[in-house]
């Protein structure tokens, strides 16, 4: 048995993970937390422009203390696999297998700083209504016409989200760590999981991903985008099955 901890991507919260981590209860011990201020989570106490990515791994290492989880297996979507790599900086002895979707392991680039530095100041500005518009959509695959179910309820999570948060979760992400560097020194086994049409995280960026672990395998989904595990779940919950039944 695995103790699997969820960590779900910005700006959205752990129903992101409902099928998988359902369906993964049977056989493993699964922690799916919201991340501080999404969801049903309080903020950090934190002003929001000093928010690091490393404060969502303490949370998270503070709540698998209180549990009584020693080694785990984090499973990241996006955002959620940039903390993972932050956790295995923190305690990388504890860290015992790495699934990440959507995700990848460089730093932003000076052009996604201003993006992430110009929606922090319209957060701030106006709020997340913005937010629920775009990110309701883009992270959908762009070939067919999105399932308005998902868009309800990828709304529905930002709609969650408290405006401070996204505004320290946007921080978090402009000022993390290039973890590529990190890579080497990884044996565990990892999965890396990706949509071919995922507008966030180009395909060169999931392949680099998926070659820079010594010990990992790459699932590619059919037709999601960036959030696969809404868009191809059985897809998604069978490579997982598999992973933690093996680690
Ligand atoms: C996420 O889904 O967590 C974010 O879109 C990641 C990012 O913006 O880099």
């Amino acid at each position: 048995m695995a103790n699997l901890l969820f960590i779900h991507g910005y700006p959205f919260d752990h129903t992101m993970f409902d099928a998988a981590a359902k369906r993964l209860a049977r056989n493993h011990k699964v922690i799916a937390p919201d991340l501080p201020g999404f969801g049903g989570t309080p903020p950090l106490a934190i002003e929001p422009p000093k928010v690091r990515i490393d404060d969502f791994a303490r949370f998270l290492l503070a709540a698998l203390d209180k549990a009584k989880v020693d080694k785990f297996v984090p499973i990241g979507h996006s955002m959620g696999g940039y903390i993972a790599f932050a956790l295995n900086r923190l305690a990388p002895k504890r860290i015992a297998g790495f699934a990440l979707i959507s995700s990848r392991s460089g730093a932003d680039t000076d052009a996604a700083t201003k993006v992430r530095n110009d929606n922090a100041a319209r957060v701030a500005r106006e709020g997340t209504a913005f937010l629920s518009d775009e990110m309701s959509r883009k992270p959908l695959a762009v070939d067919h016409p999105p399932d308005p179910a998902l868009v309800t309820k990828l709304r529905a999570m930002i709609g969650r989200a408290k405006p401070d948060a996204c505004i320290g979760a946007l921080h978090a992400m402009a000022t993390r760590p290039d973890s590529t560097k990190d890579m080497p020194k990884i044996t565990v086994p990892a999965l890396v999981i990706a949509g071919p049409h995922d507008a966030i995280v180009p395909r060169a960026e999931s392949e680099a991903l998926g070659r820079g672990f010594k010990n990992g395998r790459m699932v590619w989904c059919k037709r999601s985008g960036h959030i696969p595990m809404l868009e191809e779940p059985e897809v998604v919950t069978e490579a997982l099955v598999k992973f933690a039944d093996d680690v």
